[in-house]
């Protein structure tokens, strides 16, 4: 039996549902149940009636499911595919900026640990990371851990008090201005849209800002054919797949490793031998239950 076939019998003997980020591998994305952007699978995660949640992505996105499902199944099925930039904060640097600034609230973009999501306010992703901070009112936000996404959000927010932390992604972070310039000559009737996780003067390039899915939207909902993509490069066979007859540039070597880790190989172990689980120390889960509630909507 091939693997495709393994992974359908196992789902339902699992009764389990197959959550997968973007940026996946295309043969993950097409074993997909849902496909998305932080927000969209959080929220499908909040939903689902499954037992088991197998989460293909990095392992914040398998632990935000885990806070919001702590009596379920989660699988991270490549425990050691970890987000470059949810190490960049840690819950005591939290703790600490507290004690000096008791007033202040603290925005914790989804790309963080679950230890660090627990020391926050609310948590946001970068499809709401504007309407989330829009709507505090304490007059000073620290937002981490991305640097790129608060900067973004404080010049949509510029009463909100925004401070920035100094973290990034490696990978969004290394997109130059001379890439995007040369993408933009080389096919100047594209629509450009960048992640807001790209420094501020490549944003100032581009005709739109927004997450993976919104680019989806974006490009969907457009009456032209040719887009640059500035983001990680798994966006691609989305994008192709579901338009075909769109053309799609990227700037080079914009590939996240860790969103390259989970395989069809590790989905089948995982569901064939239930390992993998996502394990939280309860007292987390308990913390930072609240902040992620509030990142999807539902609020206790
Ligand atoms: P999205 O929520 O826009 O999919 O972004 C997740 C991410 O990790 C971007 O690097
Ligand atoms: Fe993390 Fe960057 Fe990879 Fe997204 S692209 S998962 S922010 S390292």
């Amino acid at each position: 039996m091939d693997q495709v076939s393994r992974i359908k019998e196992l789902k339902e003997k699992r009764n389990a549902v197959i959550l997968v980020h973007n940026y996946c591998l295309p043969e993950v994305q097409d074993v997909a149940d849902f496909i998305g952007d932080s927000l969209g699978l959080s929220i499908k995660a909040a939903e689902t009636d499954a037992e088991v949640i197998v989460f293909c992505g990095v392992t914040f996105m398998a632990e935000t499911a885990k806070i919001l499902n702590p009596s379920k199944i989660v699988i991270s099925p490549q425990p050691h595919a970890v987000c470059a930039m949810a190490q960049m904060c840690s819950p005591s640097q939290i703790v600490d900026y507290r004690k000096e600034n008791p007033d202040a609230e603290v925005v914790g973009y989804v790309n963080s640990t679950a230890a660090s999501k627990a020391e926050m306010d609310v948590c946001c992703t970068s499809s709401n990371s504007v309407d989330v901070v829009s709507k505090l009112s304490s007059g000073k936000v620290l937002f981490v851990p991305d640097q790129n996404l608060g900067r973004y959000t404080k010049s949509k927010c510029p009463d909100a008090g925004v401070v920035l932390w100094n973290g990034m992604c490696p990978i969004h972070h290394s997109i130059t201005v001379g890439q995007v310039r040369a993408l933009k000559e080389a096919h100047p009737d594209a629509v450009s849209l960048a992640h807001p996780e790209c420094r501020a003067e490549v944003l100032d390039l581009v005709d739109h800002v927004c997450s993976t899915e919104g680019m989806l939207n974006i490009c969907r909902g457009s009456d032209r054919d040719e887009f640059i993509i500035v983001t990680e490069v798994g966006m691609k066979h989305r994008l192709e797949k579901e338009m075909p007859g769109k053309r799609f540039y990227f700037p080079e070597y914009a590939v996240c490793s860790a969103m390259k880790m989970v395989d069809l190989d590790s989905i089948v172990s995982s569901l064939e031998n239930l390992s993998n689980q996502v394990d939280l120390d309860p007292q987390v889960i308990e913390r930072a239950r609240l902040p992620v509630q509030r990142m999807v909507g539902r609020e206790l």
